[in-house]
C-alpha cells in the first residue's frame, strides 16, 4: 500500500520540527549542546516530587488515577487561581482556566478552534516554531510583524490591523523563543489598547515569565485586555516538562470551546501529574524552589555574556536577556549559520541556525539561537569560545 496516497490534504502543511531533528544529531557524546531548549535536569526538584506523589496518593487515593474532567482537575484548578493573580493574570476562574497537556498542546486546541484555512495570523519574526507547527497543520497564512530588540513595534502591528482582517496575533512577550527579548511595559500597553480598538485576539504564550533574573517583573498584557487575551503558560519550565502540564485562561466561550476541542484529542490531562502540580502549588514548593532554578540558571546567562563580549569577532551582536533559557546572535550580513552550524559541529558545539525559526526560512539566515541553561557556566565559556573561533574561520573563508 503506498500510504502517501491516503494521508490527508492537511499533512502537506505539517512538516518535522527541525530543532528536534538538530537536537537527535546532537546528542552525540562529547557533543556541548547550545541547541536545545529543555531545562537542566539538576532543575527538577526529584525529591519533592517523590514526597509528592506520596501525599496525592494518600490524600486523593483512587481519584488521582481516575479518569477526570476535561476542564482538569480541580485541586490544581483552585490552586491556580491563586498562583495566577501573583504573576499578575486576571479573570482566572473556574469559567475560564483549562488545564492542557503542555502548552502545546494549549496552541494546538487554538488552531483547532480558531483557525479556518486560509485565515491570517500575524505572528513576530523570529517566532517560536513549535507554535508554527501546531498552526500550520489548520492552514492559515502569516503575516510577520516587525520587531527591534524591544520586541514586537506596535505601529508596525497597527499598520497590519488597519489592512488586513487577522484571526489572531501569536505573542512571546517576556523572554521570547528564540530571541530573549521582552517587549516593554509601555509596548504591552499599547498592544493591549490596540487590541480592543482593533476587535482582534491575541494569543499570549508567556512559558518563561517566571525565570527572571534581573530587571524588574512585568505584566502579561492579559492584564490590560482580558477579554482579548488567551493567556498560555507551563510547568514544563518550573517543575517539570515530562509532566505535560499547560495552563490557560481565556474568555469564558472561548474557554468552553477548548474544552470541547480537548473532548475529542485527549479527554483529559493526566490526572496524576496533575494532582502533584496542585500540592506543588498549595504546598508553597513552588515558591520555595523557584529560586533554585534562577540561582542555577542566572550563573550560566552571565558566563554567556560575558563569553560573547570576551570573544565574538567584530560585526556580531546580541540580545541581553533577563531571564528565560536563550540569547539570539546575529552576524555580518552574507554569514551563513548553516554553514556554520556545520563546522561548529565538527568543532563539538551545537546552536540553532535562526532561520528555522521563520515561518519560510528565507529570512535570518546570519542568525542563530543560543540555549544557556544546559551546560555550567565554564562549558558555556568554552563553548562561545569555540562558535566564536569557527565563526572567525568562516569569515575569513567566505
Ligand atoms: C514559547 C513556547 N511555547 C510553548 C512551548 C511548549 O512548552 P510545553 O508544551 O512544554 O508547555 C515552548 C517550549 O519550549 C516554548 O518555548
Amino acid at each position: 500500500m503506498r500510504i502517501e496516497d491516503k494521508l490527508s490534504a492537511r499533512t502537506q502543511f505539517m512538516h518535522a520540527n527541525v530543532t528536534r531533528e538538530i537536537l537527535k544529531v546532537v546528542g552525540q557524546p562529547g557533543m556541548i549542546s547550545l541547541a536545545g531548549g529543555i531545562p537542566a535536569p539538576e532543575s527538577f526538584p526529584i525529591d519533592i516530587i517523590r514526597d509528592l506523589t506520596n501525599e496525592v496518593l494518600d490524600e486523593f487515593g483512587p481519584a488521582a488515577l481516575q479518569y477526570d474532567q476535561t476542564e482538569g482537575f480541580t485541586p490544581l484548578r483552585m490552586a491556580l487561581m491563586d498562583y495566577m493573580p501573583t504573576r499578575g493574570v486576571v479573570n482566572v476562574n473556574l469559567d475560564t482556566l483549562n488545564i492542557f497537556s503542555g502548552s502545546q498542546s494549549t496552541l494546538d486546541l487554538i488552531s483547532k478552534v480558531l483557525i479556518t484555512p486560509g485565515d491570517t495570523i500575524a505572528i513576530e519574526a523570529p517566532s517560536y516554531l513549535g507554535a508554527i507547527s501546531a498552526f500550520n497543520a489548520y492552514q492559515p497564512t502569516y503575516v510577520s510583524i516587525a520587531t527591534d530588540e524591544n520586541g514586537m513595534i506596535p505601529e508596525a502591528l497597527e499598520e497590519t490591523l488597519k489592512t488586513q482582517t487577522i484571526k489572531f496575533i501569536y505573542l512571546v512577550p517576556t523572554f521570547q523563543n528564540p530571541t530573549g527579548r521582552t517587549l516593554s511595559l509601555e509596548r504591552r500597553k499599547r498592544v493591549a489598547e490596540l487590541l480592543q480598538q482593533y476587535d482582534v485576539l491575541l494569543v499570549e504564550d508567556d512559558p518563561y515569565s517566571a525565570l527572571r533574573y534581573s530587571g524588574e517583573a512585568l505584566p502579561p498584557i492579559q492584564q490590560f485586555a482580558p477579554d482579548h487575551v488567551i493567556y498560555s503558560s507551563t510547568f514544563s519550565k518550573i517543575l517539570s516538562p515530562g509532566l505535560r502540564l499547560g495552563f490557560c485562561v481565556a474568555p469564558a466561550p472561548l474557554a468552553r470551546w477548548l474544552a470541547i476541542a480537548k473532548q475529542g484529542s485527549d479527554l483529559h490531562t493526566q490526572t496524576l501529574g496533575q494532582a502533584i502540580a496542585a500540592l506543588y502549588l498549595r504546598g508553597g514548593y513552588l515558591t520555595d524552589h523557584l529560586p533554585n532554578i534562577i540561582a542555577l540558571y542566572r550563573p550560566r546567562l552571565e558566563s554567556m555574556l560575558n563569553a560573547l563580549a570576551n570573544y565574538m569577532p567584530e560585526g556580531f551582536t546580541w540580545s541581553h536577556p533577563e531571564g528565560g533559557m536563550f540569547l539570539w546572535l546575529a552576524g555580518p550580513e552574507g554569514l551563513d549559520t548553516d554553514v556554520l552550524y556545520q563546522e561548529c559541529v565538527a568543532r563539538g558545539v551545537a546552536f540553532v541556525p535562526g532561520r528555522y525559526f521563520y515561518y519560510d526560512y528565507s529570512q535570518g539566515l546570519n542568525t542563530m539561537r543560543l540555549n544557556f541553561t544546559m551546560v555550567s557556566p565554564a562549558v558555556v565559556d568554552k563553548a562561545v569560545k569555540i562558535l566564536a573561533e569557527t565563526a572567525q574561520d568562516t569569515l575569513i573563508t567566505d
